[in-house]
Parts: C-alpha cells; structure tokens; sequence
C-alpha cells in the first residue's frame, strides 16, 4: 500500500460490503459530482453475490467481485484466515490505500488488520465513545445512553427508549465497533419511530459523514490521538 498521498495521485478505496450498498452509492455519487476530488474507487468486494451493492459498482464500471466467505467465523487472533488471505491479494493487485467497510458483514482479524494500519473504517449505526471503547456515550444536551455495539445497534437503541442515537464512522481494530472516531452525528429517535424508518434516517446521515470521512482521510484531518496502533508515522 502507497502512503496517504497530498499530491496529483488519487486516494485508490476499496468499499467493502454485504448488501444495499447505498453508503457505496453516497461515495459513488460525491466522486461523480466532484465533491471528492483526488479520490477513486478502485474495488468493490462483497462477500454476498446477490448485495445490491454489486449491482450498483457495475453500474458505475467499477471493478465488482464476489469473494465468497463462508458462514461468519469467529476470527483467529495469530492468523489470518484463507479468506483473508485472498481478500489481502486482491487489495494488493488493485493497489489499494483504503477500505471502508459499507455494511461488511463480516469480523476481520486482528492480523489481518495490522496488515493496514489507520486504513479501514466502518460505519456504524450508532454513537460510539471517542475512542472507541467504553459502555457509556454522553450526548451533545449531556444525557448519557449506552453504546450499542454490533448487528443490531438501530434496534437496540430503540428499544433503550433514549432519546437520541446516531451514526459514527470509526477506524477498524480486533473488537467489534470499538475502534477510534473519525466523525459522528447524533440523530432523534422519534414518537412512532420502527427499526426500519430510525434505520432509514440514520442512512441519511451515514451517506453524509461516509463522504466526510473520506475526504478527511484524503487530507489527513483523520489523525486522532486515539489512533489504534503505535506505527503512526506509517499514517
Ligand atoms: C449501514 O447502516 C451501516 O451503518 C451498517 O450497515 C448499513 C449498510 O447500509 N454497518 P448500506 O448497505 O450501505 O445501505
């Protein structure tokens, strides 16, 4: 992988994902309309043939692979697994900077991520502490909610009856939706609210703060201090 370029050389992303794909079509959109310039997607990967998301690179004449997976696994904590391994090849040959995991519904392994440092960030539908860990996350009108982690963090949030959750895009490290911030919005659950229609608004922002992030990350604005791994400089 090349380093984060600030010159002419355009940030090369690999999306990965399991579905919809509507964040990948956010991204898709903000390139073609040049709110992204000096940024490429150069992959597509999915780990269902049948994700809309597929569909919707093709449509663009993005390079769209299924990868087939298997069933979820739990990862192994000293190596990779074969899946990895060729999902690690194909991100070699398409030369790729960074990889945003769109609805990916897959846990990747620790070494597997230490392969690309400070380069993967997933989105999640939920607010998630500054760096990332934690039970707690305080709201900007100062109410503290849990921070729900995982498949279904939408449901849960409406079924803690609080007020408010979110959408946060976050680097990627070994524990599931616990890795640092890079941006975040909070979104009001309303009177009525179901999973879908709070998952639909949540969306919104998502298709929002995915194309943030992106762009930060092409300036380098994403350096947190609460950045995973040591190796920073190799940011
Ligand atoms: C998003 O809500 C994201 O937060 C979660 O999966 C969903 C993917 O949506 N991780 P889409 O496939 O991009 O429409």
């Amino acid at each position: 992988m090349s380093d984060i370029n600030m010159s002419e050389t355009p940030l090369r992303l690999a999306v990965l994902l399991s579905g919809n794909g509507s964040n990948l079509q956010a991204l898709i959109d903000a390139i073609e309309s040049k709110q992204l310039p000096g940024v490429e997607i150069v992959l597509v990967v999915s780990n269902n043939p049948n994700a809309y998301g597929l569909q919707r690179a093709l449509k663009h004449a993005l390079p769209a692979i299924y990868l087939p997976w298997g069933q979820a696994n739990v990862p192994q904590k000293t190596e990779m697994s074969g899946n990895e391994t060729r999902l690690t090849s194909l991100l070699h040959l398409f030369q790729v900077d960074f990889i945003v995991l769109a609805g990916w519904m897959r846990i990747l392994s620790a070494p597997f991520l230490e392969q690309f440092p400070h380069r993967v960030v997933n989105l999640h539908p939920a607010l998630l502490p500054d760096d990332g860990t934690g039970s707690t996350y305080t709201t900007k009108d100062g109410t503290e909610i849990p921070v729900f982690r995982g498949l279904h963090a939408v449901r849960q949030a409406l079924d803690a009856g609080i007020k408010v959750t979110g959408s946060t895009i976050h680097y990627v490290t070994p524990e599931v939706d616990a890795g640092p911030v890079i941006c975040r919005e909070e979104v009001a659950i309303e009177q009525g609210d179901t999973e879908e229609s709070l998952h639909e608004r949540v969306k919104v922002v998502e298709h929002r703060l995915i194309v943030e992030a992106v762009r930060k990350l092409n300036r380098r604005d994403a350096i947190t201090e609460h950045l995973p791994y040591d190796k920073i400089t190799e940011h």
